[in-house]
């Protein structure tokens, strides 16, 4: 990885992915883009950025050239919940604009990183220990266009023999920057009421268990996957990954454990809710083990504690 571009940079993963891409591979070398500009000056002011829509593919072609780009990780999507609401929207973004970033690889010869999601999966596919290659019929328009996305990965790879590797993303839990309109955005949420307010309300029902991973192995397991030899890649674009698998009732009594008063209550949201229970309850990664050493450092105690800490620091700047 010489010259990186970053779609989506600004996002939950972006913003930090950026960052640690910047320490590693040196801040001039990471190109990060979105749609938005950047209000936080640590990404502004550390590295390259430019506005781009991942749907202008003129634009796209510019930016390579400028920057003589050898290494996209393409980020820019709309999520799972979001996705439902403008699902029209979700298609032109997460199928048009991977297009023309797998045109754009292809053209200027570059290594391609596309996050896929356990939204792939649907209510037909096994719910435990859901293998890595199972039955894939997801109900939601994030899910059709990622699944669509890991497709069009194969192709390109098979076909024209681009770079092209991918992980299935669990639930991402983060404390930087807040998630951009998932299913799985609950889990975040509920760190940051409990430490606030010792008190959440959440949209899911308190046994639906879902794959979550703590942002910090979500970061290595990119870069990772990136530096693996290729040689040992069968599964190239969609990896399922996990770090532990949690349902909200569970989350609570971990942060109960570090703020004992705090309280749950639900207010079901029905379309999320049926997002949930498409989705599996805990994904088998053993060839992401076997194929590249996905090894995750957090659970959930080893999650919370961390999250407590770094939000309480973050909201009450304590030592
Ligand atoms: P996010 O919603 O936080 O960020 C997405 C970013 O894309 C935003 O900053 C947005 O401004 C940008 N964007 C939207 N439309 C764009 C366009 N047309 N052109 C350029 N940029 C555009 O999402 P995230 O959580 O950072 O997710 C990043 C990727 O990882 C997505 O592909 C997502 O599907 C995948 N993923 C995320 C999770 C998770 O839990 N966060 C789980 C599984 C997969
Ligand atoms: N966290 C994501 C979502 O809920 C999973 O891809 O949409």
């Amino acid at each position: 990885m010489d010259r990186i571009l970053v779609t989506g940079a600004l996002g939950q993963i972006g913003s930090e992915l950026v960052i640690n891409l910047r320490k590693k591979y040196g801040d001039d070398r990471v190109i990060a883009t979105d749609i938005r500009m950047p209000a936080d000056t640590t990404l502004r002011d550390s590295g390259p950025f430019e506005f781009l829509d991942v749907q202008d593919e003129h634009h796209i072609t510019r930016v390579m050239q400028q920057y003589k780009i050898d290494t996209i990780f393409h980020l820019a999507a709309v999520l799972s919940a979001i996705g439902e609401t403008r699902p029209n929207i979700a298609w032109q973004v997460n199928v048009g604009g991977l297009y023309h970033i797998l045109e754009a690889a292809r053209q200027y010869k570059c290594a391609l990183f596309f996050p896929s999601s356990i939204g792939v999966f649907g209510p037909s596919t096994p719910v435990e220990d859901t293998p890595q290659d199972t039955i894939m019929r997801p109900e939601t328009m994030y899910g059709v266009s990622k699944l669509s996305g890991e497709l069009l990965c194969d192709y390109y790879q098979k076909r024209f023999g681009i770079d092209t590797r991918g992980v299935r993303f669990p639930g991402l839990i983060s404390y930087e920057t807040e998630p951009g309109g998932g299913t799985t955005d609950y889990a975040v949420e509920m760190f940051f009421e409990a430490i606030k307010h010792k008190k959440y309300t959440c949209y899911l029902k308190p046994d639906t268990s879902l794959d979550m991973m703590y942002m910090p192995d979500a970061i290595k397991a990119m870069i990772d996957i990136m530096e693996a030899d290729p040689q040992k890649l069968v599964h190239r674009n969609a990896f399922n990954i996990t770090a532990m698998s949690f349902s909200p009732e569970i989350l609570a009594a971990a942060i109960r454990d570090y703020i004992p008063d705090f309280v749950i209550d639900y207010e079901i949201d029905p379309v999320r809710q049926a997002i949930a229970d498409s989705w599996p309850d805990s994904m088998d990664d053993s060839a992401a083990r076997a194929e590249w050493g996905w090894n995750p450092k957090y659970g959930l105690e080893a999650m919370t504690s961390d999250m407590i800490e770094k939000i309480t620091k973050r909201l009450y700047r304590t030592t």
